[in-house]
């Protein structure tokens, strides 16, 4: 079991954790022995702290700077526990070591009571969803283990945790030094008959199984074997929780593409039917689609992640620098990595204090913020409440961690709505019994939407229509199609200027169709944006489109494949394209 123990600084934190080595045999040999006198070498107090704090800088001040891992064993388990820094200075070093924890321990000195430390990182563990909390008041040595300090602020910190959703188990007096009460129960404590902190511990429950959940697989890679006639793609990464069966039907998110778990492949060991959550893993489909990494892999039949570009958010920022807006950031979420801006602020709030201060422009460093996030790209993930693993994010700077967070909720975007046509879409979608590698094999090429654009009068159409003469001449299975054919047919019922937008999803969804019969496929437009190729991504696999810009300027803000100067000759137009179409192994 993973455990963290936080609190205010000098609370007694490392004192503790060094008691409870001690006290349970879990030092090496001799170690206690070798501390002790290192100290009295030095003529200084022996401390127990000094057990744990192993960086020299952090013997010398006394303090806990990086979290320390240590282990040991009661007869129930082994436990790890991550002793973490309480100076606020370190509050960054202290989210990591409580990042992976299942139970937390929550330290507070009788004598000083609850600081602003001791509410801050009992707001860090409520956003990183640890529930399973105790709460230890330490040093009852100074208060001569007087009940009613201990029950004083056990008052005090039940009030404010209760504000941010935590109910610890427990609270225990103990004290460090001595001790008391945590391996074993306190002769000097008489008032107190419950639990000590390691009975208190082998009661707690392993992390609600994460077995349990539903399948989350974030794609860390994709890889590919280069051996001829070997058309395997490996799809690895770790299970954040569910499990992965062979013969499932698995989405993945953001592209709401679908195939089924054709093996598992083991390194170096026989294949497994069935992988756990926390495991790696590399697994074939029974059909190549096309997915990278940073991708989502669900299970068809479960609980389906939300995809948007617009999230709302809980952040706290550990940068010097505020958090602001206007600018970009990177956004880590699983395996994804994606450009973002701070769209709003809602309310900041104080977590030392609670306190909610409103209209705010900027997040300072240490504050929480409530806020709406605007991503580059369409991200999948799920919020808080239902699977906090894939709710989770960092946000980077300057290639720095500089804050953190968790999704509270999906917003609309301008796209939510096709996107959600696209994902009914491709459940419903009755796939052919010959699949797109076959297609590609019969007919000697890989079917592709060719995306001719350019400003007006750039010769689009003249090279499009050639282009299909000359593919054709080859041998290629080749359509031109205009944008215009779209408009006065399919569109007809669209009252035309009003939605671009729907214009450009319908003409996305024929030629998803004609995609799908293995074709090559012409499109001219004019002067189609980013925006609008972002539309045409949605609905046709990204990796099956190439964009051509014909014209000497670009106009709009289009990423393009390939660009052609005009005026141009027309065959050395085609050469290029050919090339194109050879290089990005199109046609073979
Ligand atoms: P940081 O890691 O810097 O946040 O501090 P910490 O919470 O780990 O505190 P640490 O264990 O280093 O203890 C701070 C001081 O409190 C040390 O001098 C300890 O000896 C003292 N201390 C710890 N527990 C007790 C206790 O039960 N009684 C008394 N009197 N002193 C204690
Ligand atoms: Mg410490």
């Amino acid at each position: 079991m993973n455990i963290v123990i936080v609190g205010h600084v000098d609370h007694g934190k490392s004192t503790i954790i060094g008691r409870m080595l001690a006290d349970t045999g879990s030092l090496p040999e001799g170690k206690l022995e070798q501390v002790k006198e290192t100290c009295r070498k030095n003529s200084k107090p022996f401390e127990y702290a000094f057990l744990l704090d192993a960086l020299k800088d952090e013997q010398s001040q006394g303090i806990t700077i990086d979290s320390a891992r240590v282990f040991f064993k009661t007869q129930k388990r082994d436990y790890i526990i991550v002793d973490a820094p309480g100076h606020i200075e370190f509050l960054k070093n202290m989210i990591t070591g409580a990042s992976n924890a299942e139970t937390a321990l929550l330290v507070i000195d009788a004598k000083e009571g609850v600081r602003e430390n001791s509410r801050r990182h009992g707001y860090m563990l409520s956003m990183l969803g640890i529930k399973q909390v105790v709460v230890l008041i330490n040093k009852m040595d100074l208060v001569n283990y007087d009940e009613s300090v201990f029950e004083k602020v056990k008052v005090e910190y039940s009030k404010f945790l209760g504000e941010i959703d935590i109910y610890p188990k427990t609270y225990i007096p103990v004290c460090g030094i001595t001790g008391d009460n945590i391996a074993t129960q306190s002769s000097r404590i008489k008032w107190y008959n419950e639990e000590t902190v390691l009975e208190i511990l082998d009661k707690f429950e392993n992390e609600p199984d994460k077995n349990n959940k539903p399948l989350r697989f974030p794609v860390q890679d994709v890889y590919k074997f280069t051996n001829l006639g070997d058309e395997r793609r490996i799809i690895a990464g770790t299970l954040e929780t569910g499990k992965l069966k062979t013969g499932e039907e698995i989405v993945f998110y953001p592209s709401g593409k679908r195939a089924k778990i054709k093996t598992i492949e083991g390194f170096n060991q026989p294949d497994k039917m069935e992988i756990e959550a926390g495991f790696s893993t590399g697994f074939t489909l029974d059909e190549q689609i096309y997915i990278k990494r940073g991708e989502i892999g669900v299970n068809a039949k479960e609980v389906q992640p939300n995809v948007s570009t617009r999230i709302k958010v809980s952040i706290f920022w550990l940068e010097k620098k505020p958090m602001i807006t206007k600018k970009e950031y990177i956004l880590k979420i699983g395996t994804t990595r994606v450009s973002v801006m701070l769209e709003e602020i809602l309310r900041v709030i104080d977590t030392s204090n609670l306190k909610t201060l409103q209209k705010k422009q900027r997040i300072e460093r240490h504050q929480v913020a409530e806020c709406i996030l605007k991503t580059k790209k369409h991200i999948a993930f799920d919020i808080s409440e239902t699977i906090p693993e894939t709710s989770r994010f960092v946000l980077v700077d300057d290639y720095e961690i500089r804050g953190g967070g968790i999704i509270k909720e999906s917003l609309e975007d301008n796209r939510s709505k096709m996107r959600d046509k696209i994902f009914l879409r491709n459940n419903k979608w009755i796939k052919s019994e010959i699949s797109q590698l076959k297609r590609a094999e019969k007919y000697n090429q890989r079917s592709t939407l060719l995306l001719i654009t350019g400003e007006q009068q750039s010769g689009r159409k003249n090279i499009a229509k050639k282009l299909e003469s000359k593919l054709f001449k080859e041998g290629r299975i080749v359509y031109y199609l205009g944008f215009g054919n779209i408009l006065h047919g399919i569109d007809a019922d669209l009252e035309s200027e009003i939605d671009i937008k729907e214009h450009v999803r319908r003409m996305a969804e024929v030629a998803h169709i004609l995609l799908d019969t293995g074709i090559i496929l012409i499109i001219t437009a004019r002067e189609f944006t980013q925006d609008d190729l972002e539309i045409i991504k949605t609905a046709v696999d990204p990796d099956l489109i190439e964009t051509i810009w014909v014209g000497k300027n670009v106009t709009t803000n289009i990423n393009y494949d390939l660009k052609l100067d005009f005026p141009n000759s027309i065959e050395n137009s085609l050469t290029r394209i050919i090339e194109l179409l050879q290089v990005k192994r199109i046609v073979f």
